[in-house]
């Protein structure tokens, strides 16, 4: 892989690191020569995730985030920073699913789809930014948003409110934070297999919708990481308010 996508002295963290995209996001930046704070709720999986990365000669950090709840994000960034100094790589990756069509979408299903995937990202991203901002150094905000984000598909309405916000907010915080060398992007995945997404994998009608992709297939988690690392690290240096979508062309849809 190209240099310039060596991470060498970066402090990153992978929020929603203890499972998914956040698993690789994580092991591909450690793996680069980052100092990695993986962060979520399920802290068993991270000091796992932890101990691998470890044992592959890598430096990470676990630390427990809760990106719904402000005290939680401080108290990470807090415990991140002890460890390795500013944090100034953010994959703001955490976020959950919801499948209910537009009738029988539930308030507590909007609170939640939109605390976790849209005001946690918010308030992740503005406190990394913050710090940065503080310690007079830039960095790279990699927000995972979605092809949902940019095109619309059945039983998504909340999931897809949440992710086109994290894409305007990308491009609105780009915008605003570029003058203190700080970049944000949104990454916008299509279909590849996490537990996020293993009912659609383990259904007929959903290999049959994963299949109408004009490449034929979904994702392999392989082909997300230099799509990643190009938004995270020095090799994106001049892409910022990007929406990158990383999708075998599902969101170009057949009229
Ligand atoms: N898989 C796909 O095809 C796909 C496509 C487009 C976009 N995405 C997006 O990719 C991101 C990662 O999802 P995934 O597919 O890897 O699914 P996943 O395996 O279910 O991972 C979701 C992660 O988010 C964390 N999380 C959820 N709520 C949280 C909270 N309140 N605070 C902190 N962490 C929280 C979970 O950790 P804990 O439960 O341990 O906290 C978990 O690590 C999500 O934003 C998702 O919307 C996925």
């Amino acid at each position: 892989m190209n240099s310039e996508f060596d991470m060498t002295d970066k402090v990153a963290m992978v929020t929603g690191a203890s499972s998914g995209f956040g698993v690789n996001f994580a092991k591909i930046l450690a793996a680069r020569g980052a100092k990695v704070v993986v962060a979520a709720r399920r802290i068993d999986r991270l000091e796992a995730l932890v101990a691998e990365i470890k044992a592959d000669g890598g430096q990470a950090v676990a630390v427990a985030l809760d990106v719904t709840n402000a005290k939680s994000i401080t108290d990470a960034f807090d415990a991140g920073e002890a460890a390795f100094g500013t944090v100034t790589v953010i994959s703001n990756n955490a976020g959950v699913a919801d499948g209910r069509s537009a009738l029988k979408a539930t308030e507590a299903d909007w609170d939640l789809v939109i605390d976790t995937n849209l005001k946690g990202v918010w308030m992740v991203a503005q406190e990394a930014a913050k710090r940065m901002a503080a310690a007079g150094v830039g960095g790279s905000i990699v927000n995972t948003a979605s092809i949902l984000g940019l095109r619309v598909s059945f039983a998504q309405s909340v999931y897809s409110a949440s992710k086109a916000g994290v894409v305007q907010l990308s491009k609105a915080l780009a915008l605003e934070l570029g003058r203190k060398g700080i970049r944000v992007n949104a990454l916008c995945p299509g279909f590849f297999l996490t537990e996020m997404t293993e009912m659609l994998f383990n259904s007929p009608q959903g290999n049959a919708f994963l299949a109408s992709a004009p490449l034929g297939r979904p994702g392999d988690m392989d082909e997300i990481s230099s799509p990643f690392l190009l938004l995270a690290s020095d090799a994106g240096s001049y892409l910022t308010g990007v929406a990158l979508p990383v999708d075998g062309g599902q969101c170009i849809g057949n009229m």
